[in-house]
């Protein structure tokens, strides 16, 4: 069953441009309510952990280095269907495949550089809020 909540972050490229507060304006005017929000830094260590799903893929490396190479806003999101409504607002992860008006249409550089992380299943964004957030840090 689908749950009410995603997670995502605005990507070091996106806060580095100025775009945290554009892309945290579209969220919410898309219908998701702001439940727990966090200014941080990755270290290559913790963004490893994070993307430890990705571990064997051979873009790990990069990944690991790009996102802790600068501040990122991680946010839980709640709304009906968000995991699968979130992904729809933020468009392909490949933003040369995404569709016009989405989050990385807009404001992505490159596959690696894509402006936003959003959850891939309900269990997920579970597990990654939860990487970010205690249950004090959310209203
Ligand atoms: P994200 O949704 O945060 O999840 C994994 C990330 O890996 C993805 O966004 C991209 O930023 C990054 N990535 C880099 N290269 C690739 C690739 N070739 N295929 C998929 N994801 C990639």
């Amino acid at each position: 069953m689908a749950t009410n909540r995603t997670f995502t972050m605005v990507k070091p490229d996106a806060f580095a441009d100025g775009n945290s507060g554009a892309i945290l304006s579209m969220i919410e005017k898309a219908g998701f309510k702001l439940i727990a929000v966090k200014l941080t830094k990755l270290t290559a260590e913790t963004a490893g952990k994070f993307y430890a799903v990705h571990s064997e893929r051979p873009f790990y490396n990069d990944l690991c280095a790009y996102m802790s190479s600068g501040p990122i806003v991680a946010v839980i999101l709640e709304k009906e269907n968000a995991v699968a409504d979130f992904r729809t607002l933020i468009g392909a992860t490949n933003p040369a495949n995404a569709a016009e008006g989405t989050i990385r249409k807009i404001f992505a550089k490159s596959i690696e550089a894509n402006a936003v992380h959003g959850s891939d299943s309900d269990e997920n964004a579970a597990i990654e809020g939860a990487f970010f957030f205690s249950e004090l840090e959310r209203i």
